[in-house]
């Protein structure tokens, strides 16, 4: 606004308003937060306590094509939105058709794993109508993987064909009761669509996501395992649920 101009440091190194002969007023200064530009974003870090980074391979990776997606405003907490991306038992029904099929509900046996800092779960069955364009129904098979608080991603194999989608989504808090999601699409193979038309699929089935997620009672996420009632299929979400009550997130949870 008046020209005011600042290092890396955030200490003010010009006001141009001042007369040459007048020091700068300590008081001018920027608050400093490290910041890192990776996966085809910014991200910042307000403790300025050097956190592991979030990594994501495919975004390196020549045999991946990376699109970015969002932004999209969601009127939810953040932890409610991740949940609703890690939830298996929902694609039949609020995905009808696209990502699965009221005919088959049923979620097979599968596992969470820790390893080292990594918390995945075992490849879960899931049968699409069309999971890859050609037209062909068949099953498809989820690897979900929490990578931090608000970043967490899904892979789904074709063990056919070794197709693979990844959807990193990362949740950026707003304000209570607002966040805005958005996400890494990586897909190792050609999908006979343009970018716009994958970033657009993606906005439709996010929107059927959507009102569910802005209507969940309570807002936060209990993460007393006892609050609401969980299913085996529900691994994925106790598994969330257990991460960040170990790390102490208070942010939309309860
Ligand atoms: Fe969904």
């Amino acid at each position: 606004y008046h020209g005011w101009e600042y290092n890396s440091e955030g200490t003010c190194t010009k006001i141009p308003q001042l007369p040459d002969d007048r020091a700068i007023p300590l008081k001018a200064k920027a608050i400093k937060y490290t910041c890192r530009a990776e996966h085809g974003f910014v991200w910042i870090n307000f403790e300025n306590n050097n956190p592991e980074f979030p990594s994501y391979p495919e975004f390196t990776d020549s045999s991946y094509r990376n699109v970015l997606w969002g932004p999209q405003e969601v009127n939810a907490n953040p932890p409610r939105i991740v949940e609703n991306f890690l939830d298996v038992g929902h694609l039949s029904f609020i995905h009808e058709g696209f990502l699965g099929v009221p005919e088959y509900p049923e979620i097979g046996e599968y596992d969470v794993h820790t390893e080292g800092n990594r918390i995945f779960s075992d490849e879960i069955a899931i049968f699409q109508p069309d999971p890859d364009g050609t037209g062909i129904a068949k099953n498809v098979y989820y690897t979900y993987e929490i990578v931090q608080p608000l970043s967490v991603r899904f892979t789904k194999r074709d063990p056919e064909t070794n197709n693979k989608m990844t959807i990193m989504l990362i949740i950026l808090p707003v304000t209570e009761g607002k966040s805005v999601a958005y996400g890494i699409m990586s897909v190792n193979y050609e999908t006979g669509t343009t970018d716009q038309e994958m970033i657009d699929f993606q906005d439709m089935i996010f929107a059927q996501d959507k009102p569910i997620v802005e209507n969940q009672k309570p807002e936060d996420l209990p993460l007393d395992l006892q609050v609401e009632l969980s299913l085996k299929c529900d691994r994925m979400s106790i598994a969330y649920r257990k991460y960040l009550k170990i790390l102490g997130v208070r942010l939309g949870t309860e």
